[in-house]
């Protein structure tokens, strides 16, 4: 159960990160460019949101089947762990939740904007914020083997 769950949050990962990434893109440049926010646009900035919630599902499952989710900080306690335990035990899984929020936020307010710049510069702003934020926080090096 732990290592298909882990597998499939760490794949899924790519998917997410690149559609993140095409979301943001394609906001800024709609913003910048001044382009109208047609139906390619909206389909873009709601697979991006489903990936993200998909991977916060997943994620939350792991939290509770990984020994360096939940178990961690009860048995070392928050002071307890060294500051690569706390990164996946605490500030990943946190710091991850937050940007879904803020992503979920960006898609609610885009669809209350009376202008095409406006949903375009909702997008750009909180999808561009959830990724960095997920970028800052992920386990890079466990990740890729560093
Ligand atoms: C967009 C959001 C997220 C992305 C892109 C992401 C990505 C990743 C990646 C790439 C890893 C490393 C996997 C590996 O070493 O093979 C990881 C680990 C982990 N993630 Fe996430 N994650 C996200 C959100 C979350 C959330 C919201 C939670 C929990 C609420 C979570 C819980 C965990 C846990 C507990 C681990 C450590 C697993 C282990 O090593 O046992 N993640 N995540």
């Amino acid at each position: 159960m732990y290592s298909t769950v882990k597998m499939l949050h760490s794949y899924w990962a790519y998917f997410v990160l690149l559609i993140l990434i095409v979301a943001v893109a394609n906001a800024i440049i709609g913003f910048a460019s001044g382009k109208k926010f047609v139906s390619k646009d909206l389909r873009i900035s709601l697979f991006a949101l489903i990936f993200t919630h998909l991977q916060l599902l997943i994620g939350l499952i792991l939290y509770f089947a990984s020994p360096f989710g939940m178990d961690m900080i009860s048995n070392r306690g928050m002071g307890g762990m060294s500051s690569a335990e706390r990164l996946l035990a605490l500030e990943h899984p946190f710091v991850g939740i937050l940007a879904i929020i803020l992503i979920t936020i960006g898609w609610s307010k885009h669809k209350k904007q009376e202008t095409d710049k406006g949903a375009f510069g909702k997008i750009a702003l909180f999808y561009g914020l959830g990724l960095l934020l997920v970028l800052s926080r992920l386990p890079w090096s466990q990740w890729l083997g560093l």
